[in-house]
């Protein structure tokens, strides 16, 4: 297992959820990680599970000069790195009417300009280095539209053109960057009880259940990897199916019934 030997990653907001998957992932594939997240006892406990191959670090990606502390604290504990994961995010269920400016700004803070932040930090180093690899995890609501989180979809439409726009921008100086859009994964942040999840809401996609963290880790890694050497500036979509399209099927059988 040795896809990420010798290379030093960020991922952030991985003290749980798919950050942690992917954290466990790219350790096992020989990475040197820093898990970075604002829940300091999950995080410290996650790296004290990986051993030597991980450390802690408390970034709230939206602070810059926190940002500034956790790309020194890399570089003196695994080096320089040469794959940053903006995974950090949270997710707000509020009727666009009805949601206040505050609120819609924390969601951009954190789920856009979060990784801003980071690719202005870690770019830095890794266009010195001429090499690097930033994963930035978006969703399928950066696809398409999505009632009742109007603000988080906002921020990873953003987010998916802010990929472009860095992958343009840093290509040439030998960093790639390119994001993945997950559909429904069964994280804390939907299932904030770890309940076994009712699968009958994904009855109607090509893949009827919920995705699961290692799904979304496995094309982190894909995109880690020097296996993706010729990709950047790209939309990796890991949602079952969810926005393929349309099932007219069901039409056709009321129609026929
Ligand atoms: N779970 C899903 O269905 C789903 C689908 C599509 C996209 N996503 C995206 O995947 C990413 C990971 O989500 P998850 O499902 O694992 O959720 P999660 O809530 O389990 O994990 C998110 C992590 O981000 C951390 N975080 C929140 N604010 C932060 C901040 N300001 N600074 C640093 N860390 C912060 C949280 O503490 C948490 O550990 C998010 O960007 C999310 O929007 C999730």
């Amino acid at each position: 297992m040795t896809r990420l030997a010798g290379k030093t990653a960020i991922i952030t907001g991985s003290a749980r959820g798919m950050g942690a998957a992917e954290a466990r992932l790219f350790v096992a594939e020989g990475a040197s990680v820093l898990v970075c997240d604002v829940l300091d006892d999950e995080g410290t406990a996650l790296a004290a599970e990986l051993g030597a191959q991980a450390r802690y670090q408390h970034l709230d990606v939206t602070d810059e000069q926190q940002w500034t502390v956790a790309v020194d604290v890399v570089q003196s504990v695994f080096g320089t790195p040469d794959v940053l994961v903006n995974n950090a995010g949270i997710l707000q269920f509020t009727p666009m009417l009805s949601m206040s400016v505050a609120d819609f700004d924390q969601v951009l803070h954190v789920n856009l300009i979060g990784p801003f932040l980071g690719m202005k930090s870690v770019g830095a180093v890794m266009t010195e280095a001429r090499n690097g690899s930033i994963v930035n995890i978006s969703s399928t609501g950066g696809l398409v539209g999505m009632s009742m989180i109007s603000a988080y979809t906002a921020s990873k439409w953003g987010l998916r053109g802010l990929t472009k726009s860095a992958a343009i921008e840093l290509g040439h100086l030998g960093v790639r960057v390119n994001s993945i859009h997950p559909g429904g994964v069964d994280t804390p942040m939907t299932n904030p009880g770890g309940q076994q999840m009712d699968q009958a809401q994904y009855a109607g996609q090509p893949i009827q259940r919920i995705g699961r963290p290692d799904e979304i880790a496995a094309m982190a890694l894909f995109l880690a990897s020097d296996e993706s050497s010729y990709c950047t500036g790209a939309e990796f979509v890991v949602d079952g199916g969810q926005t393929a399209g349309i099932d007219l099927a069901p039409m056709l059988a009321a129609m026929a019934g």
